[in-house]
C-alpha cells in the first residue's frame, strides 16, 4: 500500500511582537508554527521586550530576535554576524513569505496606517515585498477610538491582511471587542494563508454529520457522527480557494470559514436523509466536485408519530425504510460532479471499501475505521481508486482533509487528460 508523503515546504515567517499583554500568546503561536514546519524569523518592538524576553523568543525560534535597527539584542548585527550593510530590515523583509505582527498594538497600526518607520519593526513592515499578516491587540476603548478605527480601515485599503481581534475579557478586566485571538486560531488561519489554490474557480459540494430520522416527537433514528470530518473538508476545500456548499445534518460545529482567503462556506442544515437529498438535488447543478461524507441513516420509520409514543409493558415493533443512496444519485447523473464516498467500517475495511466504490461507481473512495474515526480529533485515511490504496496517515482531521483535497485535484486532473472524467467517470474494473 502506497503511503502518500505529506509535502512540507519550508515557509518562512516574520513574527512580529509589539508591546501588549498578549505578548505572551506570541510564545505559543512561534511553537504552533514551528511544529507546523515554518521557520519563524521573530522580531520585537522595544515594547515588546517589556512583555516577554527576547530571550524567551530566541529559544523558541531556534533563532537571534532582531529588536534594533541598529544592533540586536546579542550585541550583534540584525543577521546574527558582526560585518552588517546596514540593510537588516531590506535582507530580513525579502527572505521571508509573510510578516505576521501578533499582537499588533494600537500604536503599532497607527505607526503602520501613516507609513512610518522608526523602528526595526516598522521598517521591516515598510520594505517588505511579501503579505503583512496583522492581528490587534488593545483595550476595548482604544479599539473603538475613531482613530484605530481609521487606521485599520487604511490598513485594509492597503491590503493589509487583519486577523481578528475577538470579543471577550480582556486583561485590564473589561469585557469586549479587542482581544487577540489564540494562537491555535492563528496558527491555523496563517497555515491556511499558505495552501495553494488549488481548487480556484471549482464548487465543491459536501454533505456532513449525522442524519436524524424522527420516529415520534422525541425518539429517532440516527448514526453516530459529529461532522468534523466533514466540516474539515469543507473548511481545507476553503483554503485550497473552492466554493463550498456544505450540507449538513445536526452537529454541534459552526460553519466553516477561511478569513485570510476571505470566505465561508454556504452551510445548509438538515435533518432527515430526504431533507439531504432534496438540498442536494438543489445544489448539485453547477457542483464541480461531490463529496460525500455524512453517515446517512440507512433506515427511516415508515410511520412517523407527531406525538410521543407511550411506553408499553408490550413489545413494540417499527416498520423501517431504506432511506435513499444520496452519493448514489448523485453519481448515477447523466452529467455527474466527480464524485467522492467516505466508508466507514468497523471491519474488513479494505475489502468493503473496494467494493463500496465499485458499486457506487465512483473514482474515488476514503476508507476508514469506525471505531478510530467517529467523534475523534485525528484519524487514519485509505484512499481507493482505479490506481489502487493510497495510506494517509495518522494525523488531525484538517491535515487529512487537505490531503485528500489535493488527492481529489491530482485524480481529477489525471482522469480528465485520459478523457475519463465526467460524462460519466467510468470506474468500474
Ligand atoms: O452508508 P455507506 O457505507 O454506503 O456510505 C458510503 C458513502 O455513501 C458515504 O460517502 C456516505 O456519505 C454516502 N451515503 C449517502 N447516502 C446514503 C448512504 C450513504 O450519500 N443513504
Amino acid at each position: 500500500m502506497a503511503q502518500v508523503m505529506r509535502d512540507a515546504p519550508a515557509r518562512r515567517i516574520i513574527l512580529g511582537i509589539t508591546g501588549g499583554i498578549a505578548a505572551y500568546k506570541a510564545a505559543e503561536l512561534t511553537r504552533l508554527l514551528i511544529k507546523q514546519g515554518t521557520h519563524v524569523q521573530v522580531a520585537m518592538t522595544e515594547a515588546a521586550c517589556h512583555f516577554i524576553t527576547p530571550t524567551t523568543m530566541q529559544a523558541l525560534s531556534g533563532h537571534p530576535v532582531l529588536t534594533n535597527l541598529w544592533i540586536n539584542s546579542q550585541g550583534m548585527n540584525n543577521q546574527g554576524n558582526s560585518n552588517d550593510d546596514g540593510m537588516a530590515h531590506i535582507h530580513a523583509s525579502r527572505a521571508t513569505d509573510a510578516i505576521v505582527v501578533a499582537p499588533a498594538s494600537a500604536d503599532f497600526i497607527a505607526r503602520l496606517a501613516h507609513g512610518l518607520a522608526d523602528d526595526l519593526l516598522s521598517t521591516l513592515c515598510l520594505a517588505r515585498n511579501c503579505p503583512l499578516i496583522v492581528a490587534p491587540a488593545m483595550n476595548r476603548q482604544m479599539w473603538e477610538n475613531a482613530a484605530t478605527q481609521r487606521n485599520i480601515q487604511q490598513l485594509i485599503a492597503d491590503g493589509v491582511i487583519l486577523l481578528g481581534p475577538d470579543s471577550g475579557s480582556q486583561a485590564c478586566g473589561e469585557e469586549g471587542m479587542g482581544r487577540m485571538q489564540e494562537a491555535a486560531q492563528l496558527a491555523r488561519d496563517i497555515q491556511a494563508f499558505f495552501q495553494p489554490r488549488l481548487l480556484a474557480g471549482t464548487h465543491v459540494l459536501l454533505t456532513a454529520g449525522p442524519t436524524y430520522e424522527a420516529i415520534d416527537a422525541v425518539r429517532g433514528i440516527t448514526n453516530r457522527s459529529s461532522g468534523k470530518m466533514g466540516y474539515a473538508v469543507a473548511q481545507a476545500a476553503l483554503e485550497l480557494g473552492a466554493r463550498v456548499t456544505l450540507i449538513s445534518g445536526p452537529t454541534a460545529l459552526s460553519a466553516p470559514h477561511c478569513p485570510l482567503v476571505g470566505q465561508g462556506a454556504k452551510l445548509i442544515q438538515v435533518t432527515s436523509a430526504a431533507d439531504m437529498l432534496q438540498a442536494v438535488q438543489q445544489q448539485v447543478a453547477d457542483a464541480d466536485i461531490f463529496i460525500g461524507v455524512a453517515a446517512v441513516a440507512d433506515y427511516r420509520a415508515a410511520q412517523t408519530s407527531a406525538q410521543k409514543i407511550k411506553k408499553g409493558a408490550t413489545k413494540l415493533s417499527l416498520d423501517l425504510l431504506p432511506n435513499p443512496d444520496i452519493l448514489g444519485y448523485v453519481a448515477s447523473l447523466p452529467k455527474p460532479p466527480f464524485c467522492v464516498g467516505f466508508a466507514a467500517e468497523s471491519h474488513d475495511l479494505i475489502k468493503h471499501a473496494h467494493e463500496k466504490r465499485l458499486t457506487k461507481n465512483i473514482p474515488l473512495i476514503a476508507a476508514n475505521l469506525a471505531q478510530h474515526a467517529v467523534g475523534a480529533d485525528d484519524n487514519e485515511l485509505i484512499l481507493i481508486d482505479h490506481a489502487g490504496e493510497h495510506v494517509l496517515p495518522r494525523a488531525d482531521k484538517l491535515t487529512l482533509a487537505r490531503d485528500l483535497l489535493k488527492h481529489i485535484v491530482a485524480l481529477r486532473h489525471s482522469l480528465s487528460h485520459k478523457g475519463t472524467m465526467k460524462h460519466p467517470i467510468k470506474v468500474r474494473a
